[in-house]
């Protein structure tokens, strides 16, 4: 793919090189923030309705390419529909976020399936087939799945969950059950990347949201292996895949991360030191973030001196600019016409 690397200016930084003005896109880009996308999920029934309606899900994907003009467009979808693929009732409460039937011993364990099945998520792999005939030249589109651990969190609690206690218990409690359900995560997450890379993405990123709770033991058990061992899988099937990590709240730990894990960027959370990013990971790896979404949220002084910290610390090496985690729902269009502009016209200034 030669040529896609020379024109997508977030593929050449995912290959190591600097960009003059950096790459920008921006997690959860599609979503509630925006009029269109509410206007659109408004005419759905449920959530995965709309990730699974294909013409509807590439709709939404676009939407903030054409509003915004982003370095990249992110598939519309959700880290749960894997779950969802291995046999797991998902569904979405308005208001209250996902519900699942919660795995809350080793014997539930023998009500998903060994291997996920793809034939339930063909409307995905359909929506990336759309979305690459409308997208320009320049954009380069993301797919995506959660880690095995995040995933695992939702499993076993049914939901979301404070400090994503039944799953650490869980895995206290039954390291081996456990360890087979993280497998069964391993393989079918490689497996849906490798799908993702087949319809037509271009690089693909790994959300570990809650990795940051796991003391380091834990953290090298759930979050690095299974990570390192996705991407090596992927890799057999796609050699030259590019990869985004993105292990929310590693701090420190970030270290034996990037020692561990090849991805081709490292996704920084808004908590990390920019000087520690700089020195312990963007040395070895381009980097991507980190702006706190809540910056975005206020606008103003802060989210301007925000975005000029995070290009001094960063924009000299390889690099994409992004927040630390999602667009929050209340956050103002006009706070993201403003950063875009901040990033784009500092960055062709100096
Ligand atoms: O980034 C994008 O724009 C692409 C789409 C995308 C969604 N979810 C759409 C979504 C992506 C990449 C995700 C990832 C995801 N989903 C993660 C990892 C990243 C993160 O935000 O931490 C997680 C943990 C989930 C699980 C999930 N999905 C939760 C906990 C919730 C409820 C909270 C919430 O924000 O509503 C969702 C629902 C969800 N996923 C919505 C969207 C647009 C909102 C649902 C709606 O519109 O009705």
């Amino acid at each position: 793919m030669p040529d896609t690397l020379v024109t997508k200016p977030l593929l050449r930084v995912l290959s190591g090189e600097r960009s003059p003005i950096p790459p920008v896109w921006l997690m959860r880009q599609a979503g509630r923030y925006l009029p269109e996308y509410r206007a659109i999920r408004s005419k759905t029934e449920s959530f995965l309705d709309l990730c699974f309606n294909p013409q509807l899900a590439a709709e939404v994907t676009l939407q903030p390419i054409r509003r915004f003009g982003f370095d990249a467009a992110i598939l519309f979808s959700d880290i749960l529909v894997v779950p969802y693929a291995l046999g797991q009732r998902v569904s979405f409460e308005e208001g209250n976020g996902p519900k699942l039937d919660a795995i809350d011993s080793p014997s539930a364990l023998h009500r998903l399936r060994r291997e996920i099945d793809h034939a339930k998520l063909v409307p995905v792999y359909e929506t990336i087939g759309r979305v690459k005939q409308e997208l320009p030249s320049g954009i380069a589109l993301l797919g995506f799945c959660g880690a095995p651990w995040t995933v695992a969190t939702y499993m076993i609690a049914g939901g979301g969950s404070v400090d994503q206690s039944p799953a650490r218990q869980f895995a206290y409690r039954y390291p081996d059950a456990f360890a087979e359900l993280i497998e069964t995560l391993i393989a079918s997450s490689a497996s849906y990347l490798i799908r993702q890379f087949e319809a037509g993405v271009d690089a693909v990123q790994v959300f570990d949201t809650w990795a940051g709770v796991l003391p380091p033991d834990e953290f090298r058990k759930w979050c690095i292996e299974p990570c390192a061992r996705i991407v090596a899988a992927v890799r057999r099937s796609v050699p030259d895949a590019k990869i985004i990590g993105f292990p929310r709240g590693a701090g420190t730990k970030l270290v034996p991360y990037v020692e561990s894990v090849p991805v081709n960027a490292v996704g920084l959370d808004w908590m990390i030191e920019l000087g520690f990013a700089r020195e312990q990971v963007q040395s070895a790896r381009p980097v991507q973030g980190n702006l706190d979404p809540l910056a975005l949220l206020a606008g103003g002084a802060a989210l301007d001196r925000s975005i000029d910290a995070i290009l001094e610390a960063f924009a000299a090496g390889p690099f994409i600019f992004n927040l630390g985690h999602g667009v929050l729902p209340e956050t103002p269009l006009a706070h993201v016409e403003r950063m875009i502009a901040r990033v784009r016209g500092a960055a062709s200034r100096s």
